[in-house]
């Protein structure tokens, strides 16, 4: 299959253009590099021997986007593309909504002027909200986001649900992320957050390789094990191989269905620290700090609806993906930018 990835660039778009190299299908990136660096592209061909062909477009340039499919157009589109910030988010709500699903619209608007109907968006475990209990299944009721960032999510996925109501030929796959954590086992692509990172295991990496000081946990009174908050950490591999099980799911299924990716395990962020500083070798120094605004006590998947259709399980553990994010880390300690 050709496929289009959009944001193919970024932290997980990265991973999954590997995987389907690695499976045999052709890959076209599409990425505006706004928030990821052409040093990946070198990268994702020194490790499967193959350089995708790239489109430097944004995908609110919907002109740009028509040309790209004029030029090659792909059997299938996964749509990683976005702007993913909470606390930017909840300061720029209207950039966010216009970027996200404008972006989207012009996407599937542009898809089905070619004819192309096979499509895995990018959704986030965001959507279960502030009321549902863990473990998060699919069907558990009405979808909800604490801030901008996920009602994008929420709202995309109401979008592209009805348009598989309305037009019988798509097949949608939305995936529902937990906690992606981790890097390839090469060590040449990973996660590279610009700015202080806001997310916890890219934290503990930057403490590691002296970029920051030291953690700080966001509360350590929630009502779990050891106090602290507990989440669904996935390593980025496994990701990548959830979406190509869903692609290949989706040649023989149509409409919008949602699948989880998760491994089904919580795990605390003082556990999380215990399996760093076992792959890192040395002591991560922490203090406790407020809960942070938006936070739940504990996120985990209910697996169930992965496992049977799409004959996807997350098979590696906290400890791979510390190891394997420690890897990336210590080999490229500033990054893309210090290639
Ligand atoms: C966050 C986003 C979520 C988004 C996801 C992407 C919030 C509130 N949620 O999820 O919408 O889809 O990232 O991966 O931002 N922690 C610390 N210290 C830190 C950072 C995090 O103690 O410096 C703790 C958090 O309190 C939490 C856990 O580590 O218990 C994981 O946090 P994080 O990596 O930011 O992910 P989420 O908050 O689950």
């Amino acid at each position: 299959m050709h496929v289009l990835v959009t944001g193919g660039a970024g932290y997980i778009g990265s991973h999954t253009a590997v995987t389907l190299i690695e499976r045999g299908h052709r890959v076209t990136i599409a990425d505006n590099f706004d928030n990821s660096s052409p040093v990946v592209v070198d990268r994702i061909e020194r490790i499967t021997g193959t350089r995708p062909t790239i489109a430097a477009v944004d995908l609110l340039n919907k002109e740009a986007l028509t040309n790209v499919f004029a030029a090659d157009t792909p059997d299938a589109v996964i749509h990683f593309a976005g702007l993913k910030a909470v606390g930017e988010s909840v300061a720029q709500p209207l950039r966010y909504y216009a970027t996200n699903i404008g972006t989207t619209l012009n996407l599937v608007d542009v898809m089905r002027e070619h004819n192309v109907h096979r499509l895995v968006f990018s959704s986030s475990a965001t959507v279960y909200g502030d009321e549902q209990q863990p473990p998060y299944s699919e069907d558990g009721g009405h979808l909800n986001a604490t801030n901008p960032y996920g009602q994008t999510k929420v709202m995309i996925e109401r979008i592209l649900a009805d348009l598989a109501h309305a037009e019988p030929d798509w097949s949608i796959g939305i995936l529902r992320y937990f906690n992606p954590v981790g890097a390839h086992e090469s060590g040449l692509i990973g996660e590279d957050p610009h700015g202080i990172p806001n997310n916890l295991t890219p934290y503990i990496l930057q403490v590691a390789v002296g970029r920051l000081n030291e953690l700080g946990i966001f509360g350590n009174d929630y009502p779990t094990a050891d106090g602290t908050g507990e989440r669904d950490y996935i390593h980025v591999v496994d990701l990548a191989e959830g979406h190509v099980a869903a692609l290949e799911k989706l040649a023989t299924t149509t409409g919008a269905h949602a699948w989880n990716l998760g491994t089904g395990t919580p795990t605390s962020v003082l556990d999380v620290v215990a399996a760093f500083e076992k792959a890192i070798g040395k002591p991560i120094p922490y203090s406790i700090k407020p809960r942070r605004a938006g936070d739940l006590p504990q996120s985990w998947a209910d697996t169930t609806r992965a496992e049977q259709e799409l004959g996807w399980k997350a098979t590696r553990d906290i400890t791979a993906m510390a190891r394997d994010g420690w890897r990336w880390q210590s080999e490229n300690p500033d990054g893309y930018a210090g290639a």
